[in-house]
């Protein structure tokens, strides 16, 4: 919505939020998410066109579109528990929505939703008892964290599908309009509403299905001495694969893929498909087997037991660029060790203390759990005495430390394991590490330790 009102002057852009403490967030120095070169565009334009305000129903009350962005996590119990989504904050934007309206409006999907949420969210507008007509479109969002700011000025394609009707034609043309401020005409692509919805699942899904195709040929790396990054460079080089997003690691995380593809897995179920079901529950699964692969090679290559070991952790942060956790790798990795008995201390640059501990809280027994966690303020003091350390966020300080320095201060023999492949292995192992790189072939030491397939 930021860049949006930077690209459109003359649009007056209100964010609104039930959350009070949120609004002031973004009202005050200290915006509530780090994104780079956002607080920049929401500077440029806070108090011009661009304003947040927790006064939600009259400013939906008074425009002409409605963006609804409202959380959409994957439900934990019930009818689907685990894959499906819960849509019980949009039900209840859009039952504000249809209350508050004496105008009519356009209600745009942003939220990435099951496909034929638009349906329901018809109906639902439907019974706003005012008399007022609504068009409802799907507007899904492709940015990526970390890089939203450059994703959202030049997007690869803007995808708007709203109803095959007069009505629905004339919202996607206003939608349309807005967007093609900045966005060249040929990368808005218009489509029926259900395409719309299903092109972000799908679209989510591919991407972490890739992700766990490459890891599990990683997997297959590392018995065999091939090298996944050497395997990965070969294939991409095909233009029908493409060389992006082929990043062997400790798995994907993030708040997308993994509920998107599950999202996808019940739709699947729901229109009886199961085999379409299970291809796409795969690509989780080979996920959770990356993570617990990691964890197994950890305590298998430290002759079999973390228990009272230090073991740090640089990069808690589901990938570089953002201080976001959300199903974080990182947060199972610990978990694992956690449950092998090891001490963790983490080191992020982006993420705070408080975030690590409620990450790695058991909600059964928070206070124990804290006693072997520890948040160290930089990656020398997260590995000084450590008998091992684990690189599970790939951040560009990680490949600039001092690992001579590191070296010294720590338990022998001493281990490094990267999760994201940043280290320079040999020059590790000439400092006297013993490495283990996701997908790499195995040092002498690892590859006399038990298999941890
Ligand atoms: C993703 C999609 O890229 C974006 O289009 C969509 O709108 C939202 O979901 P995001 O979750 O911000 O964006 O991160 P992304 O860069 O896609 O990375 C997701 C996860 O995959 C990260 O944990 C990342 O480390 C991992 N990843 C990515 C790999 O392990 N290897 C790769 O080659 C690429």
């Amino acid at each position: 919505m930021a860049v949006m009102a930077l690209k459109c002057p003359d649009i007056e852009v209100v964010v609104v939020d039930v959350s009070r403490p949120r609004i002031d967030a973004w009202n005050g120095d200290h915006l509530p998410i780090f994104e780079p070169g956002l607080a920049e565009v929401v500077k440029a334009r806070r108090g011009k066109n661009l304003f947040f305000t927790a006064d939600v129903e009259r400013h939906v009350a008074d425009a002409d579109i409605v963006f609804v962005s409202v959380n959409t996590p994957t439900k934990t119990r019930g009818l689907g528990a685990g894959k499906a989504v819960d849509l019980a904050y949009w039900e209840s934007a859009a039952r504000m929505v249809a209350d508050v309206s004496h105008s009519g409006k356009v209600v745009v999907e942003k939220s990435t939703v099951p496909v034929r949420t638009a349906e329901a969210i018809e109906k639902i507008l439907a019974h706003n008892g005012h008399g007022v007509e609504f068009q409802v479109l799907s507007n899904p969002e492709f940015l990526a964290e970390g890089t939203a700011v450059g994703d959202l000025l030049c997007p690869d394609r803007v995808l708007i599908g709203g109803r095959d009707s007069a009505a629905g034609r004339n919202a996607v043309q206003t939608l349309r309009d807005v967007y093609a401020r900045w966005v060249p005409v040929d990368r808005i692509i218009t489509t029926n509403l259900w395409s719309a919805e299903l092109s972000k699942l799908a679209a989510n899904a591919f991407l972490a299905q890739r992700v766990s195709s490459v890891n599990a040929i990683s997997a297959l790396c590392e018995a065999t001495g091939a090298d996944v990054t050497e395997v990965a460079r070969a294939v991409g080089k095909d233009p029908r694969i493409g060389g992006r997003f082929l990043d062997a690691g400790v798995g994907f995380g993030g708040s997308c893929f993994q509920k998107d593809t599950l999202s996808l897995v019940y739709a699947c179920e729901c229109s009886g498909l199961p085999e379409a079901a299970g291809y796409w529950r795969q690509v989780v699964a080979m996920n959770d087997y990356q993570k617990s692969r990691f964890v197994r090679r950890v305590v298998s290559s430290m002759f079999n037991t973390v228990a009272g070991k230090k073991v740090a952790v640089l990069g808690f942060a589901f990938k570089k660029g953002t201080g976001d956790t959300r199903e974080s790798p990182a947060i199972d990795v610990c978990r694992g060790l956690l449950g092998e008995r090891a001490h963790v201390s983490v080191y992020d640059p982006m993420v705070s203390e408080e975030q690590i501990q409620r990450d790695l809280a058991p909600a059964a027994a928070p206070a124990k759990a804290r006693s072997r966690v520890a948040v160290a303020r930089d990656a020398y003091e997260a590995a000084r005495g450590a008998h091992g350390v684990c690189i599970l966020t790939e951040w560009d300080e990680f490949r600039a430390l001092d690992y001579r320095r590191i070296h010294g201060g720590m338990e022998k023999p001493a281990f490094v394991f990267d999760g994201r492949n940043v280290v320079d292995a040999g020059e590790l192992r000439e400092m006297g590490f013993v490495v283990y790189c996701v997908g790499k072939p195995l040092d002498e030491w690892l590859s006399h330790m038990p298999a941890a397939a």
